[in-house]
């Protein structure tokens, strides 16, 4: 049996893609292992979105170097944005490489593998599929793994909304959606394999239906339909887009019950003229309004966020209005991030205005507003009761599992008769972070 290590960097929708190839390989006869020094095939997933994220593959890859050199049968292959960004150019940084492959060749990794084998040759292989439909095709047989309580469904690949910060719609390409019933079918599998809760996932799921389909779909109403699949017992979207989101969903958050209480709104910054550089084409007062209407149809939805601070052009003052929205909508928890200009992106061509220090101070001034503001919620759950899907073992000393409530608070539990996929009521003692430390009552 031949053995593959995977790792991969940034979004889900990568780890999503690396399960996707792990699954694949699974079929060609690879099994997974954990040690780097076992794997007869390496490769890394990697991620385009920072530059930081850039520099930590570079690093992971300069570890890989002596293994290769050691064992000229090693398969190194480098896959998703940086392959689909850089190309070539990886090639000639890193000549040991056997292949670089983008993320819309996830379903050719065993076709790669064996062009490898059989042709000793390195290659790069990006680019965008052609096809009009986006699929995902069933693979019959076992799986390599269990898909676990939460279980990440694939529905809507692509960006076309161009922030003019990021490198998505350029590494991923243009909007497709995957058939409704072809999404059906895959949660009732996940479901008959024990998945309890359905995180729908997309760069931007609000726009799902819109295109690649045979006929038009708006996302609520995918919404609907997964609600009536037997077994589904929480449903979750990421991620969302303030301008795609609708009153109808909205509506779906009231009527349906397993619709869970949360929702990832990322805002990006909380002024005007930052929001229009940034292309987001919506205002504050807008996505204010927004989320004011959601919580008067929901009031204990807890709300996240991503932030970028130090975009060109931001002030003093327009910082200060990202620290009001923070605090007027009180987010659970937030992705907080400093600007880093990307080749290819609009944003790259204007000066990068603000110095890297005030960009490091004004990150370290949200990432303390937020935790407080984590504070403040986490304390308000102590006493309470929560309802929490056990999705594991907890590392914790003095717990025994861990889950997540509907808000998408950790949750630690102790507790010695539950198992993995059950959901318990337990009463919330403690809190650390955006943790909730809880005892079965
Ligand atoms: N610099 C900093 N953060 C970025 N993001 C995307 N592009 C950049 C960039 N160039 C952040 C955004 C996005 C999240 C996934 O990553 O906040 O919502
Ligand atoms: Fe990037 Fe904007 Fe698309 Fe999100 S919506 S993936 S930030 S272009």
């Amino acid at each position: 049996m031949k053995q593959v290590y995977l790792d991969t960097f940034g979004c889900q929708m990568n780890v999503a893609d690396t399960d996707r190839m792990e699954l694949v390989l699974f079929h060609s006869g690879y099994r997974r292992t954990l040690e780097k020094e076992d794997a007869d095939l390496i490769l890394v997933n990697t991620c385009s979105i920072r530059e930081k994220a850039e520099q930590k593959t570079f690093s992971l890859f300069g570890g890989l170097k002596p293994l290769k050199m050691a064992n000229p049968d090693l398969i190194l292959g480098l896959t998703g944005c940086l392959g689909q960004q850089d190309g070539e150019k990886l090639l000639k940084r890193m000549p040991y490489l056997d292949f670089v492959m983008g993320p819309d060749q996830v379903e050719g990794i065993a076709q790669a593998v064996d062009r490898v084998r059989t042709t000793s040759k390195s290659f790069v292989w990006t680019g965008f599929d052609q096809e009009k439909v986006y699929s995902i095709p069933e693979l019959p047989g076992d799986l390599p793994k269990s898909p676990g309580p939460s279980a990440f469904v694939n529905i809507i690949k692509g960006c076309d909304k161009f922030c003019t910060f990021c490198v998505v719609p350029f590494t991923r390409g243009r909007e497709k959606s995957r058939e409704p019933e072809e999404l059906y079918e895959e949660i009732r599998h996940l479901v008959s394999h024990g998945a309890k809760e359905i995180i729908l996932l997309g760069q931007n799921v609000n726009s799902y239906g819109k295109r690649g389909l045979k006929k038009p779909m708006p996302f609520h109403e995918l919404l609907y339909g997964v609600a009536e699949i037997p077994g589904v017992q929480r449903l979750r979207f990421t991620t969302s887009h303030p301008n795609d989101f609708t009153r109808e969903t909205i509506r779906a958050y009231r009527d349906l019950d397993i619709l869970v209480n949360h929702l990832h709104l990322p805002v990006q910054s909380g002024n005007n003229q930052v929001l229009r550089a940034m292309r987001r084409d919506h205002t504050i007062e807008e996505y204010r309004d927004l989320l004011a209407e959601l919580k008067s149809e929901v009031p204990d939805i807890a709300i996240s966020t991503d932030i970028i601070v130090g975009f060109p052009g931001e002030t003093d003052s327009a910082f200060a209005d990202t620290l009001k929205i923070m605090q007027e909508v009180g987010y659970s928890s937030s992705f907080m991030f400093a600007y880093s200009p990307r080749p290819g992106t609009p944003a790259n061509e204007l000066p990068d205005s603000v110095p890297e220090e005030t960009k490091k101070q004004r990150l370290q001034k949200i990432i303390a507003l937020q935790s407080q503001l984590t504070e403040q919620q986490g304390q308000s759950y102590i006493g309470k009761n929560v309802e929490v899907l056990i999705e594991g073992r907890s590392s914790k000393p003095g717990y025994t599992f861990k889950g997540r409530n509907p808000q998408y608070w950790n949750v630690n539990i102790q507790g010695d008769t539950l198992q993995a996929g059950e959901t318990v009521t337990v009463q919330v003692e403690t809190v650390s972070g955006h943790t909730l430390n809880a005892t079965t009552p």
